[in-house]
Protein backbone atom coordinates (compact mmCIF):
# COMPACT_ATOMS: atom_id res chain seq x y z
CA UNK A 1 0.00 0.00 0.00
CA UNK A 2 0.82 3.60 -0.28
CA UNK A 3 1.54 5.02 2.49
CA UNK A 4 2.59 8.74 3.45
CA UNK A 5 4.74 9.18 6.91
CA UNK A 6 4.64 13.23 7.77
CA UNK A 7 6.97 13.64 10.52
CA UNK A 8 6.54 16.67 12.90
CA UNK A 9 9.23 18.21 15.32
CA UNK A 10 8.81 17.00 18.01
CA UNK A 11 12.02 14.12 20.45
CA UNK A 12 9.76 11.30 19.44
CA UNK A 13 10.88 11.59 15.89
CA UNK A 14 13.34 9.01 16.61
CA UNK A 15 11.20 6.35 17.11
CA UNK A 16 9.09 7.07 14.00
CA UNK A 17 12.71 6.03 12.16
CA UNK A 18 11.27 2.14 13.15
CA UNK A 19 8.13 2.43 12.67
CA UNK A 20 8.66 3.27 8.57
CA UNK A 21 11.24 0.30 8.80
CA UNK A 22 7.81 -1.50 10.12
CA UNK A 23 5.93 -0.39 7.14
CA UNK A 24 8.43 -0.77 4.36
CA UNK A 25 9.03 -4.44 6.38
CA UNK A 26 5.26 -5.14 5.88
CA UNK A 27 5.73 -4.56 2.20
CA UNK A 28 4.05 -0.60 2.17
CA UNK A 29 5.53 1.71 0.06
CA UNK A 30 6.32 4.85 2.54
CA UNK A 31 6.82 8.00 1.11
CA UNK A 32 7.85 10.31 4.43
CA UNK A 33 7.03 14.09 4.32
CA UNK A 34 8.97 15.36 7.26
CA UNK A 35 8.36 18.88 8.84
CA UNK A 36 11.63 21.73 8.77
CA UNK A 37 11.47 21.34 12.44
CA UNK A 38 11.23 17.50 12.21
CA UNK A 39 14.73 17.76 10.45
CA UNK A 40 16.72 19.11 13.39
CA UNK A 41 15.64 15.79 15.16
CA UNK A 42 16.22 13.13 12.38
CA UNK A 43 18.10 14.28 8.98
CA UNK A 44 16.95 13.54 5.98
CA UNK A 45 19.42 11.15 4.73
CA UNK A 46 17.82 9.05 7.77
CA UNK A 47 14.59 9.25 6.11
CA UNK A 48 16.06 8.31 2.80
CA UNK A 49 17.74 5.54 3.59
CA UNK A 50 14.70 4.05 5.20
CA UNK A 51 11.93 5.23 2.91
CA UNK A 52 14.23 4.19 -0.09
CA UNK A 53 12.26 7.38 -1.50
CA UNK A 54 13.26 11.02 -2.28
CA UNK A 55 12.28 12.93 0.73
CA UNK A 56 11.59 16.74 0.66
CA UNK A 57 9.93 19.20 3.05
CA UNK A 58 8.95 21.45 -0.06
CA UNK A 59 6.28 22.70 -1.83
CA UNK A 60 8.85 23.76 -4.45
CA UNK A 61 10.81 20.38 -5.30
CA UNK A 62 9.47 18.32 -8.14
CA UNK A 63 6.76 20.92 -8.72
CA UNK A 64 6.13 19.20 -12.73
CA UNK A 65 4.74 16.52 -10.50
CA UNK A 66 2.69 18.65 -8.66
CA UNK A 67 4.08 16.68 -5.29
CA UNK A 68 2.14 19.23 -3.28
CA UNK A 69 -0.94 17.51 -4.09
CA UNK A 70 0.47 14.41 -6.07
CA UNK A 71 1.50 13.07 -2.46
CA UNK A 72 -1.69 13.29 -0.92
CA UNK A 73 -4.03 11.61 -3.73
CA UNK A 74 -2.45 8.54 -4.22
CA UNK A 75 -1.41 7.89 -0.57
CA UNK A 76 -3.80 4.85 0.99
CA UNK A 77 -3.13 6.76 4.34
CA UNK A 78 -1.45 9.23 5.76
CA UNK A 79 0.25 8.73 9.12
CA UNK A 80 1.21 11.79 11.02
CA UNK A 81 3.86 10.50 13.98
CA UNK A 82 4.79 12.72 16.17
CA UNK A 83 1.94 14.90 15.40
CA UNK A 84 2.83 17.57 17.75
CA UNK A 85 0.59 20.39 19.56
CA UNK A 86 1.57 22.84 16.97
CA UNK A 87 1.31 20.49 13.78
CA UNK A 88 -2.00 19.23 15.52
CA UNK A 89 -3.22 22.71 15.48
CA UNK A 90 -2.25 23.68 12.13
CA UNK A 91 -4.25 20.13 10.94
CA UNK A 92 -6.98 21.60 12.49
CA UNK A 93 -6.68 24.86 10.89
CA UNK A 94 -5.86 23.41 7.38
CA UNK A 95 -2.91 25.26 7.37
CA UNK A 96 -0.72 24.60 4.06
CA UNK A 97 2.37 26.24 4.48
CA UNK A 98 4.55 23.01 3.54
CA UNK A 99 4.59 19.88 1.86
CA UNK A 100 2.75 17.93 4.98
CA UNK A 101 0.18 20.84 5.21
CA UNK A 102 -0.51 20.15 1.38
CA UNK A 103 -0.27 16.91 1.60
CA UNK A 104 -3.05 16.29 4.22
CA UNK A 105 -5.30 19.02 1.99
CA UNK A 106 -5.20 16.93 -0.73
CA UNK A 107 -5.60 13.70 0.67
CA UNK A 108 -9.06 11.42 0.70
CA UNK A 109 -7.66 8.63 2.41
CA UNK A 110 -7.63 7.75 6.46
CA UNK A 111 -5.35 10.13 8.29
CA UNK A 112 -4.01 8.37 10.66
CA UNK A 113 -2.33 11.07 13.83
CA UNK A 114 0.02 9.81 17.31
CA UNK A 115 0.33 12.60 19.36
CA UNK A 116 3.27 13.47 21.16
CA UNK A 117 3.83 16.57 23.68
CA UNK A 118 4.10 17.73 27.52
CA UNK A 119 1.51 16.28 29.58
CA UNK A 120 -0.14 19.91 30.41
CA UNK A 121 0.21 20.76 26.44
CA UNK A 122 -2.14 17.81 25.63
CA UNK A 123 -4.38 18.56 28.42
CA UNK A 124 -4.39 22.17 27.08
CA UNK A 125 -8.06 22.78 26.27
CA UNK A 126 -6.98 24.55 22.92
CA UNK A 127 -4.92 21.01 21.97
CA UNK A 128 -8.05 18.94 23.29
CA UNK A 129 -10.76 20.89 21.23
CA UNK A 130 -8.48 20.34 18.28
CA UNK A 131 -8.69 16.95 18.93
CA UNK A 132 -12.46 16.71 19.34
CA UNK A 133 -12.33 18.04 15.65
CA UNK A 134 -10.28 15.76 14.30
CA UNK A 135 -12.10 13.22 15.79
CA UNK A 136 -15.04 14.34 14.48
CA UNK A 137 -13.59 14.95 11.16
CA UNK A 138 -13.24 11.36 11.14
CA UNK A 139 -9.12 11.41 11.47
CA UNK A 140 -8.23 8.37 13.43
CA UNK A 141 -6.11 8.79 16.54
CA UNK A 142 -3.14 6.03 18.22
CA UNK A 143 -1.76 7.13 21.78
CA UNK A 144 -0.97 9.25 23.64
CA UNK A 145 0.30 6.76 26.16
CA UNK A 146 0.60 7.41 30.03
CA UNK A 147 4.66 7.27 30.63
CA UNK A 148 8.06 8.97 30.51
CA UNK A 149 8.27 12.63 28.84
CA UNK A 150 10.65 14.37 27.68
CA UNK A 151 12.63 16.09 30.65
CA UNK A 152 12.10 13.59 33.21
CA UNK A 153 8.15 14.47 33.13
CA UNK A 154 5.45 11.78 33.30
CA UNK A 155 1.97 11.56 32.14
CA UNK A 156 0.17 11.54 28.94
CA UNK A 157 1.20 12.57 26.11
CA UNK A 158 4.01 10.20 25.34
CA UNK A 159 3.82 8.92 21.38
CA UNK A 160 2.15 5.74 21.13
CA UNK A 161 4.93 2.58 20.52
CA UNK A 162 6.07 1.91 16.76
CA UNK A 163 4.35 -1.05 16.98
CA UNK A 164 1.08 0.38 18.59
CA UNK A 165 0.98 2.91 15.39
CA UNK A 166 1.96 0.12 13.01
CA UNK A 167 -1.25 -2.23 14.29
CA UNK A 168 -3.41 0.51 14.04
CA UNK A 169 -2.24 1.21 10.40
CA UNK A 170 -2.56 -2.03 9.63
CA UNK A 171 -6.19 -1.98 11.00
CA UNK A 172 -7.33 0.36 8.79
CA UNK A 173 -5.73 -0.57 5.83
CA UNK A 174 -7.59 -3.80 6.31
CA UNK A 175 -10.63 -3.78 8.47
CA UNK A 176 -9.85 -8.00 8.88
CA UNK A 177 -12.37 -10.65 9.41
CA UNK A 178 -13.02 -10.22 13.52
CA UNK A 179 -13.91 -6.43 13.88
CA UNK A 180 -16.44 -6.35 16.64
CA UNK A 181 -15.52 -10.07 17.97
CA UNK A 182 -14.33 -10.11 21.58
CA UNK A 183 -11.59 -12.37 22.43
CA UNK A 184 -10.51 -13.68 25.45
CA UNK A 185 -7.30 -15.82 25.21
CA UNK A 186 -4.97 -17.70 28.17
CA UNK A 187 -1.76 -18.12 27.83
CA UNK A 188 1.82 -18.98 29.23
CA UNK A 189 2.26 -21.16 32.32
CA UNK A 190 0.65 -21.34 35.81
CA UNK A 191 3.40 -21.41 38.89
CA UNK A 192 2.01 -23.49 41.88
CA UNK A 193 3.76 -21.59 44.69
CA UNK A 194 5.32 -24.34 47.44
CA UNK A 195 7.26 -21.60 49.31
CA UNK A 196 7.64 -17.84 48.98
CA UNK A 197 10.80 -18.95 46.94
CA UNK A 198 9.29 -21.86 44.80
CA UNK A 199 6.88 -22.89 42.92
CA UNK A 200 5.69 -26.51 40.45
CA UNK A 201 5.98 -25.06 36.97
CA UNK A 202 5.83 -25.77 33.65
CA UNK A 203 7.57 -25.00 30.14
CA UNK A 204 5.03 -23.05 28.46
CA UNK A 205 6.54 -19.30 27.41
CA UNK A 206 3.27 -18.50 26.04
CA UNK A 207 4.53 -17.43 22.57
CA UNK A 208 1.76 -19.50 20.97
CA UNK A 209 -1.30 -17.83 23.14
CA UNK A 210 0.27 -14.33 22.66
CA UNK A 211 0.36 -15.03 18.67
CA UNK A 212 -3.30 -16.04 19.03
CA UNK A 213 -4.01 -13.18 21.13
CA UNK A 214 -1.99 -10.58 18.07
CA UNK A 215 -3.30 -12.46 15.13
CA UNK A 216 -6.91 -11.90 16.50
CA UNK A 217 -6.19 -7.94 17.01
CA UNK A 218 -4.64 -7.70 13.51
CA UNK A 219 -7.71 -9.09 12.24
CA UNK A 220 -10.07 -7.05 14.32
CA UNK A 221 -10.95 -8.38 17.46
CA UNK A 222 -10.74 -6.52 20.31
CA UNK A 223 -8.77 -8.91 22.95
CA UNK A 224 -8.10 -9.59 26.47
CA UNK A 225 -5.12 -11.58 27.11
CA UNK A 226 -4.72 -13.31 30.58
CA UNK A 227 -1.15 -14.08 31.23
CA UNK A 228 0.19 -16.29 33.07
CA UNK A 229 3.89 -15.76 33.87
CA UNK A 230 4.90 -14.67 30.31
CA UNK A 231 8.04 -13.06 29.81
CA UNK A 232 8.00 -8.93 28.95
CA UNK A 233 10.10 -9.49 25.63
CA UNK A 234 7.23 -12.03 24.33
CA UNK A 235 4.17 -9.27 25.47
CA UNK A 236 6.45 -6.32 24.49
CA UNK A 237 5.71 -7.98 21.15
CA UNK A 238 2.13 -8.55 20.83
CA UNK A 239 1.63 -4.84 22.16
CA UNK A 240 -1.27 -3.61 20.27
CA UNK A 241 -4.54 -1.19 20.83
CA UNK A 242 -6.99 -3.34 20.84
CA UNK A 243 -5.06 -6.05 23.44
CA UNK A 244 -5.93 -5.88 27.06
CA UNK A 245 -3.15 -7.74 29.50
CA UNK A 246 -4.51 -9.26 32.79
CA UNK A 247 -1.34 -10.43 34.48
CA UNK A 248 -1.94 -13.88 36.86
CA UNK A 249 0.28 -16.37 38.65
CA UNK A 250 -1.08 -19.48 39.84
CA UNK A 251 -4.17 -22.04 38.57
CA UNK A 252 -6.85 -20.48 40.92
CA UNK A 253 -5.76 -16.90 40.07
CA UNK A 254 -6.06 -17.69 36.00
CA UNK A 255 -9.11 -19.55 36.71
CA UNK A 256 -10.84 -16.07 38.79
CA UNK A 257 -9.38 -14.23 35.72
CA UNK A 258 -11.23 -16.55 33.23
CA UNK A 259 -14.54 -16.69 35.08
CA UNK A 260 -14.32 -12.70 35.27
CA UNK A 261 -13.48 -12.04 31.50
CA UNK A 262 -15.20 -15.28 29.74
CA UNK A 263 -18.86 -14.37 30.10
CA UNK A 264 -18.52 -10.71 27.87
CA UNK A 265 -16.69 -12.66 25.45
CA UNK A 266 -17.31 -14.26 21.54
CA UNK A 267 -14.73 -16.46 21.78
CA UNK A 268 -12.89 -18.23 24.64
CA UNK A 269 -9.11 -19.59 23.86
CA UNK A 270 -7.32 -21.56 26.63
CA UNK A 271 -3.60 -21.54 25.74
CA UNK A 272 -2.33 -21.79 28.74
CA UNK A 273 -0.55 -24.75 30.06
CA UNK A 274 -2.26 -25.00 33.60
CA UNK A 275 -0.91 -27.24 36.47
CA UNK A 276 -3.28 -30.25 37.12
CA UNK A 277 -2.32 -30.04 40.96
CA UNK A 278 -1.10 -27.77 43.57
CA UNK A 279 0.60 -28.16 46.66
CA UNK A 280 -1.74 -28.39 49.22
CA UNK A 281 -0.19 -26.48 52.15
CA UNK A 282 1.99 -23.75 50.77
CA UNK A 283 4.75 -22.83 53.77
CA UNK A 284 5.04 -18.68 54.73
CA UNK A 285 8.63 -19.93 55.37
CA UNK A 286 11.45 -20.91 52.95
CA UNK A 287 11.85 -24.94 53.40
CA UNK A 288 14.94 -25.06 54.11
CA UNK A 289 17.76 -28.26 55.06
CA UNK A 290 17.09 -27.53 58.44
CA UNK A 291 13.59 -28.46 58.94
CA UNK A 292 14.89 -31.94 57.84
CA UNK A 293 14.52 -34.69 55.78
CA UNK A 294 13.41 -34.85 52.59
CA UNK A 295 10.43 -32.66 52.23
CA UNK A 296 7.45 -34.53 50.65
CA UNK A 297 4.84 -32.37 48.55
CA UNK A 298 1.12 -33.21 49.13
CA UNK A 299 -0.87 -32.44 46.27
CA UNK A 300 -4.56 -31.18 45.43
CA UNK A 301 -6.46 -31.24 42.21
CA UNK A 302 -7.15 -27.72 40.85
CA UNK A 303 -10.72 -27.20 38.59
CA UNK A 304 -10.17 -27.68 35.51
CA UNK A 305 -11.06 -24.22 34.27
CA UNK A 306 -11.87 -24.64 30.53
CA UNK A 307 -14.22 -27.58 31.12
CA UNK A 308 -15.60 -25.55 33.74
CA UNK A 309 -16.04 -22.40 30.99
CA UNK A 310 -17.29 -24.58 28.61
CA UNK A 311 -20.05 -25.90 31.29
CA UNK A 312 -21.38 -22.35 31.33
CA UNK A 313 -20.73 -20.91 28.07
CA UNK A 314 -23.96 -19.01 26.49
CA UNK A 315 -25.55 -20.00 23.10
CA UNK A 316 -22.84 -18.83 20.23
CA UNK A 317 -20.03 -18.74 22.68
CA UNK A 318 -17.28 -20.80 21.52
CA UNK A 319 -14.35 -22.09 23.59
CA UNK A 320 -11.40 -23.82 22.13
CA UNK A 321 -8.77 -25.82 24.22
CA UNK A 322 -5.83 -26.81 23.98
CA UNK A 323 -3.38 -30.09 24.29
CA UNK A 324 -0.03 -30.88 24.45
CA UNK A 325 0.61 -34.66 24.26
CA UNK A 326 3.63 -37.02 23.89
CA UNK A 327 1.82 -39.77 21.89
CA UNK A 328 3.46 -42.94 20.23
CA UNK A 329 2.38 -41.54 16.93
CA UNK A 330 -0.24 -39.73 15.18
CA UNK A 331 -2.95 -41.99 15.62
CA UNK A 332 -2.84 -41.91 19.31
CA UNK A 333 -2.14 -38.76 18.96
CA UNK A 334 -5.80 -37.81 17.89
CA UNK A 335 -7.89 -40.57 19.76
CA UNK A 336 -6.08 -39.22 22.99
CA UNK A 337 -7.01 -35.31 21.63
CA UNK A 338 -10.40 -36.23 20.90
CA UNK A 339 -11.46 -37.99 24.23
CA UNK A 340 -9.94 -34.85 25.63
CA UNK A 341 -12.18 -32.80 23.59
CA UNK A 342 -15.65 -34.81 24.73
CA UNK A 343 -14.20 -34.61 28.61
CA UNK A 344 -13.57 -31.23 28.34
CA UNK A 345 -16.79 -30.50 26.22
CA UNK A 346 -15.23 -27.83 24.42
CA UNK A 347 -15.77 -26.36 20.06
CA UNK A 348 -12.33 -26.93 19.07
CA UNK A 349 -9.69 -28.22 20.13
CA UNK A 350 -6.01 -27.76 19.28
CA UNK A 351 -3.29 -30.35 19.40
CA UNK A 352 -0.03 -30.48 19.34
CA UNK A 353 3.27 -32.97 19.92
CA UNK A 354 5.57 -32.14 22.20
CA UNK A 355 8.70 -33.35 23.95
CA UNK A 356 12.12 -32.63 25.17
CA UNK A 357 12.43 -30.80 21.81
CA UNK A 358 9.46 -29.84 20.50
CA UNK A 359 6.90 -27.07 20.97
CA UNK A 360 8.08 -25.57 23.75
CA UNK A 361 9.85 -21.96 24.43
CA UNK A 362 10.46 -22.16 20.04
CA UNK A 363 9.57 -20.21 17.73
CA UNK A 364 7.72 -23.07 15.09
CA UNK A 365 4.60 -25.37 15.90
CA UNK A 366 2.77 -27.76 14.63
CA UNK A 367 -0.79 -28.85 15.25
CA UNK A 368 -3.87 -30.71 14.22
CA UNK A 369 -7.18 -28.90 14.87
CA UNK A 370 -10.89 -31.07 15.46
CA UNK A 371 -13.38 -29.34 15.16
CA UNK A 372 -17.31 -29.53 16.82
CA UNK A 373 -17.79 -33.23 17.42
CA UNK A 374 -13.70 -34.52 17.24
CA UNK A 375 -13.91 -33.37 12.79
CA UNK A 376 -11.04 -33.22 11.67
CA UNK A 377 -10.59 -29.03 11.04
CA UNK A 378 -7.22 -29.13 9.28
CA UNK A 379 -3.65 -29.18 10.55
CA UNK A 380 -0.71 -26.09 10.60
CA UNK A 381 2.50 -25.92 10.88
CA UNK A 382 5.48 -23.21 10.93
CA UNK A 383 5.80 -20.18 12.94
CA UNK A 384 3.41 -19.51 15.93
CA UNK A 385 2.35 -16.70 14.13
CA UNK A 386 1.04 -18.61 11.04
CA UNK A 387 -0.19 -21.48 13.24
CA UNK A 388 -2.84 -18.54 15.08
CA UNK A 389 -3.85 -17.80 11.43
CA UNK A 390 -4.65 -21.05 10.85
CA UNK A 391 -6.74 -21.30 14.09
CA UNK A 392 -8.71 -18.43 13.68
CA UNK A 393 -9.52 -19.54 10.21
CA UNK A 394 -10.88 -22.44 11.73
CA UNK A 395 -13.03 -20.70 14.14
CA UNK A 396 -14.31 -18.75 11.17
CA UNK A 397 -15.38 -21.53 9.48
CA UNK A 398 -17.91 -22.91 12.65
CA UNK A 399 -18.57 -19.53 14.06
N1 LIG B 1 -6.86 -26.81 31.35
C1 LIG B 1 -7.65 -26.08 32.21
N2 LIG B 1 -7.60 -26.29 33.55
C2 LIG B 1 -6.80 -27.23 34.07
C3 LIG B 1 -5.98 -28.00 33.20
C4 LIG B 1 -6.03 -27.76 31.85
O1 LIG B 1 -8.40 -25.23 31.73
N3 LIG B 1 -6.77 -27.41 35.37
C5 LIG B 1 -6.95 -26.57 29.90
C6 LIG B 1 -5.70 -26.11 29.23
O2 LIG B 1 -5.63 -24.70 29.19
C7 LIG B 1 -5.85 -26.67 27.83
C8 LIG B 1 -6.61 -27.96 28.06
O3 LIG B 1 -7.26 -27.81 29.30
O4 LIG B 1 -6.65 -25.85 27.03
C9 LIG B 1 -5.77 -29.20 28.04
O5 LIG B 1 -5.03 -29.37 29.16
P1 LIG B 1 -4.27 -30.75 29.52
O6 LIG B 1 -3.38 -30.47 30.67
O7 LIG B 1 -3.66 -31.32 28.29
O8 LIG B 1 -5.51 -31.66 29.92
P2 LIG B 1 -5.75 -32.61 31.13
O9 LIG B 1 -7.23 -32.66 31.32
O10 LIG B 1 -4.94 -32.19 32.28
O11 LIG B 1 -5.29 -34.01 30.56
P3 LIG B 1 -3.93 -34.83 30.79
O12 LIG B 1 -4.37 -36.05 31.50
O13 LIG B 1 -3.45 -35.13 29.42
O14 LIG B 1 -2.99 -33.99 31.59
Amino acid sequence: MNIVVGVTGGIAAYKTVHLVRLLTKGGHDVTVVPTEDALRFVGLPTWEAISRHPVTTSVHDDVAKVRHVALGQAAELVIVAPATANSIAKITAGLADDLLGTTLLATEAPVLIAPAMHAEMWRNRATQANIATLRERGVHLVGPADGELAGGDSGPGRMAEPEEIFAAAQALLAPGDLVGVRVVVSAGGTREPIDPVRFLGNRSSGRQGAALAAEAAARGAEVTLVAANIAGDVLAEVRHPAIRIVSVGSAADLADAMKREAPGADVVVMAAAVADYRPVAVSDRKLTKESGGVPAIELVENEDIVAALAAVRRPGQLIIAFAAETPEDEAELLARARRKQLRKGVDLLVVNEVGWERGFESAENAVHILGPGGADAGAASGSKRAVAAAIWDAVQRVR
